[in-house]
């Protein structure tokens, strides 16, 4: 990554299986979907701007029983490969990191469920899902959108609403990716979770996900660990605050990776008619599903 700076610029959209995604995951697709999940495998699974990171330094967490000083050997990226990012070439991608991991990887993906690679799914790997409301979720990927000098520029705050409605910025429509998982609890190993859960009680959601992978902790563990992923704590910590990544590829003049991580900053930015518009857009896309997210009007 910081090796080769020349390569990184906003790269455009192309769609795979209908789904748009930055221009060097379309024009590397094949391995990815062929890739060769392991059974013990764990896929970190989210709509980008979900609270990934914060998911995957829980998980580093558990999977190190709690041990601080382990999670600060390398940062979040390397500790834990995102699947489907590639650049243009020298730069390895995502799939050529994970060849060389040793098992039991813990992987990170922005894929719709229908994009996953079948291999996963055949080998009946968990997969932990973070979604989190739509408003906040818009709100956090505008802001990472103007940051990120690989994302297209998200241009002027009312058309970027419209672009997420329309589905049309990376990884594809935010009610499709949260609705399919939603859905396919019933048939795969899907711990899903709610970023709003996670901020209203952290040990509790941390004590879901250690059950989930079947690893025991004493409580003053989960405390510790509810610590160590608490908002400051993370945004202070150069291995899980996005500090190390290149600036040709984060753009730190113009925002942080740890902006803010709050529920509701979304009424900082909607007008109403713009709230007026998504909500009842918003009834109409998540018509029919069970799904329902916390109501931080
Ligand atoms: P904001 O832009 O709203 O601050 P992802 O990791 O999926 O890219 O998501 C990034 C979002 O999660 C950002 O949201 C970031 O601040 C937030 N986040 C990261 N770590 C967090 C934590 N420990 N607690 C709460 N929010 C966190």
């Amino acid at each position: 990554l910081h090796e080769h700076p020349e390569v990184f610029r906003r790269y455009p959209l192309v769609p795979v299986h209908g789904i748009p995604l930055m221009e060097p995951i379309a024009q590397q697709w094949a391995p990815i979907e062929n890739f060769e999940a392991r059974p013990d495998d764990l896929l970190i699974s989210t709509y980008p701007k979900a609270g990934t990171t914060w998911m995957q330094e829980i998980v580093d967490l558990i999977r190190s029983g709690g041990d601080v000083e382990k999670a600060r050997r390398a940062p979040t990226y390397v500790r834990i490969p995102f699947l489907e990012i590639c650049s243009p070439p020298p730069v390895p991608s995502g799939v050529d990191t994970l060849v060389d991991v040793p098992s039991p990887r813990v992987i990170k993906t922005h894929l719709p469920f229908q994009l996953v690679p079948k291999s996963f799914f055949e080998n009946n790997c968990k997969i932990i899902y973070v979604a989190r409301n739509a408003k906040d979720n818009l709100v956090s990927y505008y802001f990472f959108d103007r940051m990120n000098l690989t994302q297209p520029d998200p241009g002027p705050w009312d058309s970027y609403v419209k672009k997420f409605m329309e589905g049309k910025v990376a990884w594809g429509s935010w009610y499709d990716h949260v609705r399919r998982y939603w859905d396919e609890r019933a048939n795969h190993r899907i711990l899903y979770v709610f970023y709003e859960d996670v901020k209203e009680d952290p040990a509790r959601e941390i004590c879901r996900v250690k059950d989930f992978l079947e690893i025991d902790l004493p409580e003053d563990i989960v405390q510790k660990i509810t610590h160590h992923t608490s908002f400051q704590v993370m945004k202070e910590n150069p291995m899980s605050n996005y500090s190390t990544f290149p600036e040709t590829i984060f753009d730190k003049r113009i925002g942080s990776f740890m902006r803010k991580g709050e529920v509701g900053d979304w009424k900082n930015y909607f007008t109403v008619a713009q709230n007026e518009a998504f909500d009842a857009d918003y009834q109409r896309k998540m018509e029919g599903t069970t799904l329902r997210f916390r109501d931080v009007l």
